[in-house]
């Protein structure tokens, strides 16, 4: 297995500055060697390029739209490339609108190839805003929309045909911060949302086992995981901290889980934002539930799965 890390340095669609140092602190916490000791070959593609944050009030419901699409587009680009060569590209982010680039890419080439896609989306929101339901105008609350078609032009065909995902694709996990339009938005789109009141009530290994349910051979995995999905008690380095988020045992569950199924193809890593955090140790925790996610266990697999199943 090949993994390439792209690294997107920009805070355009966040409402904080300081996403865009979010690719150096993972690579300072060392990203590339934990994914090397898991047997993967690594290779780093740098950052990409983008114009800088112009930090100016939304227009027509949108903040730096012009500037959230160059970015995207070469998210896209780079994210498609690196598919077609049959590598696993990792995004390293940057805030969560970047994930409308690198998920338009994954989607463009699972049509090309005929294979089967579905997205993890772990977050602390559903990031399903439009320019008419939005509180912010941030376009890193609107990845999901955007993706399932509603939204600028310029964004919903990035990969060409638009939409790039039906909801039914989703799955959106540790979900705890909805905005009122948002909510009736998700309901009305059916969107699968595994919130933080089902987690609690039902546990997080049968939260997944229901995430998971019905994989097959031919399906790709995407794992678009936003930082301040987990708790800001272990995870202070973001931008939009929610209380109440998944402990540090219950987020090692969710990516062993997603790792016993061998079926990840691609990931985000995005709004990790180290001029909130303390010592780089969100980030750290980052590079050490991507371990997990890339198949470090505490014993060998096949004892895990033995005693699971
Ligand atoms: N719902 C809020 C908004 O739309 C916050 C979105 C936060 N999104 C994120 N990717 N951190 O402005
Ligand atoms: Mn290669
Ligand atoms: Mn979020
Ligand atoms: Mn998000």
């Amino acid at each position: 297995r090949t993994v390439a890390l792209i690294g997107a340095p920009t805070d355009v669609g966040a409402g904080a500055r300081g996403a865009s140092m979010g690719p150096e602190a993972l690579r300072v916490a060392g990203l590339a060697d934990a994914l090397r000791a898991q047997g993967v070959q690594v290779l780093d593609r740098g950052n990409l390029h983008g114009p800088a944050n112009p930090w100016q009030p939304a227009q027509g419901g949108y903040r730096h739209l012009d500037e959230v699409v160059a970015w995207n587009r070469a998210v896209h680009a780079a994210v498609h490339a690196e598919l077609q060569h049959g590598h696993l590209p990792i995004l390293l982010g940057g805030d969560h609108c970047l994930a409308m680039g690198s998920i338009s890419a994954v989607a463009r080439h699972c049509r090309a190839v005929g294979r089967t896609l579905r997205v993890l989306w772990l977050d602390a929101h559903a990031d399903f805003n439009t320019s008419e339901l939005t509180p912010s105008g941030n376009l890193h609350g609107m990845p999901v929309a955007v993706l399932c078609g509603f939204g600028p032009t310029a964004l919903t065909h990035l990969g060409g045909a638009s939409p790039a995902l039906h909801p039914s694709q989703v799955r959106q996990i540790g979900i705890r911060s909805v905005d009122p339009g948002e909510k009736r938005f998700v309901h009305e789109q059916r969107l699968e949302v595994y919130d933080m009141r089902y987690i609690d009530e039902m546990g997080m290994r049968h939260t997944m086992e229901q995430v998971l349910a019905g994989l097959d051979d031919n399906t790709h995995l995407h794992v678009s995981f936003d930082v301040d999905f987990l708790d800001p008690d272990i995870a202070p380095g973001v931008g939009t901290t929610v209380p109440g988020g998944p402990t540090y045992r219950e987020a090692q569950l969710c990516m062993e889980m997603i790792a016993d199924t061998g079926r990840l193809g691609s990931l985000d890593i995005v709004e990790l934002n180290p001029a909130l955090d303390e010592r780089n140790r969100t980030a750290r925790l980052a590079v050490d539930l991507v371990e997990s996610l890339f198949g470090k266990s505490t014993l060998m697999r096949e004892h895990q799965v033995r005693r699971r199943g």
